[in-house]
């Protein structure tokens, strides 16, 4: 039996730190407002230049250094991102030049803020049919381009970053199961609905979102998701080590651990760092817990996302 096991994790932000206070001097809002509301304290805003892909680059060299493998071994890409560098060529076709390899598929995979997990289920399905060996999955975001900063509802609660995995096939199961949904009835409940059409945008190019209702949606399903895919491998709330939901709102994280019944101290929370950060959220927390020495080797790690379209999903992983 073959398997897919993450055997390296590399992050990315902007150097540009954004705090609640800068905010506060930008528009009416204040850090009161967002602490309290949604637990950030700082986002990191891509500067002119920087794209989905050249965070993705910076996110993908150190995931593959601490794979300790060679670019040239890596023989799938995908990459999860709203804000492609191009409407074509794909994210994964940028990065794939940039890292100086060829020949390998690359692609794009949209799911919004689940976009990573799909993007490791996707790459783990790849490697257990056997046709691959080495995937880069990546998620990375410019969110601040696709903002409306007149709308301080959803300005504040966004931000840039890139976060990458090495996924490994292995005799032994480091994805353990996973689940993946999507509903296509909740499109008005957050949307960025534009596109470019003869040149001009049409429709409107900005994030629009009813956050009361995204939040009700998405405290729901991952409590449902996260129950599912331990359903599927015979697993229980209390094999879980650490919880990494996606990175949206300190509110929505704890409800969704409370939900669990998983004590706060297994919780990562990276989101008052960066902001949500959309596909970047989660492997930018998985990145950050590795490097601190929190997520070890054996370690049974459950990821999970909800996003625009709706979409959902989440994976168990052992590291
Ligand atoms: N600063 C100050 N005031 C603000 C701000 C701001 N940045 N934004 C909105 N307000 C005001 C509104 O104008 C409104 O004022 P009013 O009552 O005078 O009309 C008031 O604050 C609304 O406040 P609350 O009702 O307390 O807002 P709520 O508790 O619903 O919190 C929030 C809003 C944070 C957006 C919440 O609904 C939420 O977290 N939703 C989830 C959204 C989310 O995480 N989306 C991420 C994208 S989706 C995803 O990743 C899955």
């Amino acid at each position: 039996m073959i398997y897919s096991r993450i055997v390296g994790t590399g992050s990315y932000l902007p150097h540009n730190a954004v705090t609640n206070a800068d905010l506060e001097r930008r528009m009416d809002t204040s850090d009161e407002w967002i602490r309290s509301r949604t637990g950030i304290r700082q986002r990191y805003l891509a500067q002119e230049g920087e794209t989905s892909s050249s965070l993705a680059l910076e996110a993908s060299r150190a995931a593959i250094a601490s794979a300790g493998i060679d670019a040239g071994e890596i023989d799938l890409i995908i990459v999860a991102t709203s804000t492609p560098d191009y409407i074509f060529p794909s994210t994964a076709c940028l990065l794939q030049a940039k890292l100086g390899i060829k020949g390998c598929p690359a692609f794009d995979v949209q799911a919004v803020c689940s976009g990573f997990v799909y993007a490791l289920s996707t790459a783990d399905m790849f490697i257990r049919s056997g046709q691959h060996r080495c995937a880069l999955v990546v998620g990375a975001e410019v969110f601040s381009r696709i903002l409306d900063w007149n709308d301080r509802g959803t300005c504040v609660l966004f931000g840039d970053g890139a976060g990458a995995v090495i996924l490994k096939a292995d005799q032994k199961p480091g994805i353990i199961a996973s689940a993946l949904h999507a509903d296509g009835a909740h499109v008005g409940i957050l949307s960025v609905p534009g596109s470019i059409c003869n040149g001009r945008v049409t429709g409107d190019p900005f994030l629009r979102m009813d956050g009361p209702a995204v939040f009700k949606f998405a405290v729901r399903v991952l409590d449902e998701v996260a129950r599912e895919t331990l359903g599927k491998c015979g697993l229980q709330v209390g094999d879980v080590d650490w919880l990494i939901p996606h990175q949206a709102n300190l509110r929505i994280l704890e409800s969704t651990a409370k939900r669990l019944g998983l004590p706060p101290e297994k919780l990562i929370v990276t989101v008052d760092m960066h902001g949500n950060t959309s596909a970047a959220s989660v492997p930018l927390a998985l990145d950050t817990a590795v490097r601190d020495g929190r997520i070890r080797s054996g370690h049974k790690v459950m990821l999970q996302a909800v996003g625009g379209g709706f979409t959902w999903g989440a994976a168990l992983v052992q590291m």
